[in-house]
């Protein structure tokens, strides 16, 4: 199915009406480990998804499926607690669906977090980095099916996705902080399977520095309807194949639990200097 404008609206306008005269200026996707951020906005007001017309249930562990609408060091943010993932079974235009509802109700910028496997031999699981560019061979783009001039242009410019000002801002943030922060690039893979080790030969071999199921379905929408994005990852994991070890979901959510103090503090530092 595709969305008309007035699906945007009509969730936008339902958001409005709880919001009174309240409107974000930043949108934030909180990944795995990050979703705490959201209780900590002072004067929350939160919206269920399901609350939300043509909004859609967020199913993956630990994503709590509602919207967090208030202030966060001094800037009026909405805060999704709990993004979509393809693996859920979800189309790419359902998961950046909320992308252009929170740019309809005001946002301009888009801070997007993750966990992901660290593909980059140099690096070491637990690493922070800062999303340079994206890699996404493997789904369909959430701009597919008629275009909706209301939001941008048909073939939209993706060579400046991830802002440069706003990578630079993190990373004069990080090094205030004393923070060590990696940049480099983020390749999709759909999941919900882990890669093989193959396909992370093959990902080193084309560029990418990690990967992970999300993210780049919600930059690109941003992107299009002339957002500016920050994405920050969490390398949770070194990537299928690099050590002689499986992969689990437990290695990801702990070290999510292990980052999340440098991780957080690292996303609002940024938010402050916006
Ligand atoms: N691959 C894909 N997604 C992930 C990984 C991984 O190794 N770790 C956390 N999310």
């Amino acid at each position: 199915m595709q969305f008309t404008f007035s699906d945007y609206r009509e969730s936008a306008g339902a958001l409005a009406a709880e919001l009174g005269a309240f409107r974000p200026e930043v949108a934030l996707i909180l990944g795995s480990g990050l979703g705490f951020l959201g209780d900590e906005v002072e004067d929350p007001i939160a919206v269920p998804y399901e609350r939300i017309p043509h909004f859609r249930a967020s199913t993956a562990p630990g994503h709590r499926g509602r919207l967090v609408f208030g202030t966060l060091r001094g800037r009026r943010v909405a805060v999704m607690q709990g993004r979509l993932h393809h693996y859920e079974g979800y189309s790419v235009e359902e998961i950046a669906y909320p992308v252009r509802v929170l740019r309809l109700l005001g946002c301009e910028t888009l801070i997007v977090t993750n966990a992901a496997g660290c593909v980059n031999t140099g690096w070491q699981a637990g690493d922070l980095m800062l999303i340079s560019d994206h890699i996404k061979l493997f789904l369909d783009s959430p701009l597919r099916g008629g275009n909706l001039p209301e939001f941008g242009v048909r073939f939209p410019d993706a060579s400046k996705l991830y802002t440069s000002e706003l990578r630079d801002l993190a990373k004069a943030e990080a090094a205030r902080l004393g923070l060590g922060l990696r940049e480099g690039v983020y390749m999709f893979f759909p999941g919900p399977q882990y890669e093989t080790p193959a396909e992370i030969r093959a990902a080193r071999a084309l560029g990418a520095d990690a990967v992970g199921m999300s993210t780049a379905p919600e930059a690109l929408a941003a992107g299009h309807c002339g957002m500016r994005v920050l994405g920050m990852t969490l390398l949770s994991n070194m990537a299928a194949g690099i050590l002689d070890q499986p992969l689990s979901e437990a290695e990801v959510l702990e070290a999510g639990e292990r980052a999340r103090g440098v991780f957080s503090r690292l996303v609002l530092a940024c938010l402050e200097k916006l």
